[in-house]
């Protein structure tokens, strides 16, 4: 068993390729949990970027993958959230600097975007980088003061359990 904990989640638009990316994970042998959607029915990708988000800044998993069509939407909803790092990678380069170099705790992929293999090349290289530190654990540190005099009190309600409405209720949806 690989000792990573992963966090897997998506809306829709990325419900198959997170199918695919939780079969590789798991032949693999990662430890993860998929915290939905669980099928294509349309729903809303901050949802899914909050679950995920949670657990990772928690520390109940040691990274997240989301993915959405895009994986633009459900990037901008998981870094709302302090201590969280999500970075949007469509190649190998981009997986490999942003560990290295901003210690990216989440990645996010666009099913939309990119083909299985390669979304699948670049989680792999991804979970097997490791942060560089140095120089980088400078500036990973200045983003973290950035949250500290930005975020503060907002971000407090959420994290003594003051949540939004349930996961995936909500009305009617129209379109995806
Ligand atoms: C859903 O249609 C789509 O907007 C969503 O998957 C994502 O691409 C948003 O950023």
């Amino acid at each position: 068993m690989n000792p990573l904990k992963i966090a897997i989640g998506s809306d829709h638009g990325g419900f198959r390729l997170k199918e695919e990316v939780k079969k590789m994970l798991e032949e693999q042998g990662y430890d993860f949990r998929d915290f939905g959607t669980f099928s294509e029915a349309s729903v809303d990708y901050p949802d899914v970027a909050l679950e995920v988000a949670r657990a990772v800044q928690a520390g109940s998993f040691d990274r997240g993958i989301l993915i959405c069509g895009t994986g633009i939407g459900i990037g901008i909803a998981a870094n709302k959230l302090a201590g969280i790092r999500a970075a949007l990678c469509h190649d190998t380069f981009s997986a490999r600097a942003s560990r290295e170099h901003n210690n990216a705790n989440i990645l996010t992929m666009g099913e939309r975007v990119i083909g299985p293999g390669l979304a699948k090349d670049i989680v792999n290289v991804w979970l097997e980088t490791e942060f560089a530190g140095g120089r980088h654990a400078r500036r990973v540190d200045k983003i973290l003061e950035i949250e500290r005099g930005y975020m503060g009190s907002k971000q407090q309600s959420f994290l003594s359990g003051d949540r939004p409405k349930r996961f995936f209720r909500g009305g009617k949806q129209r379109g995806r």
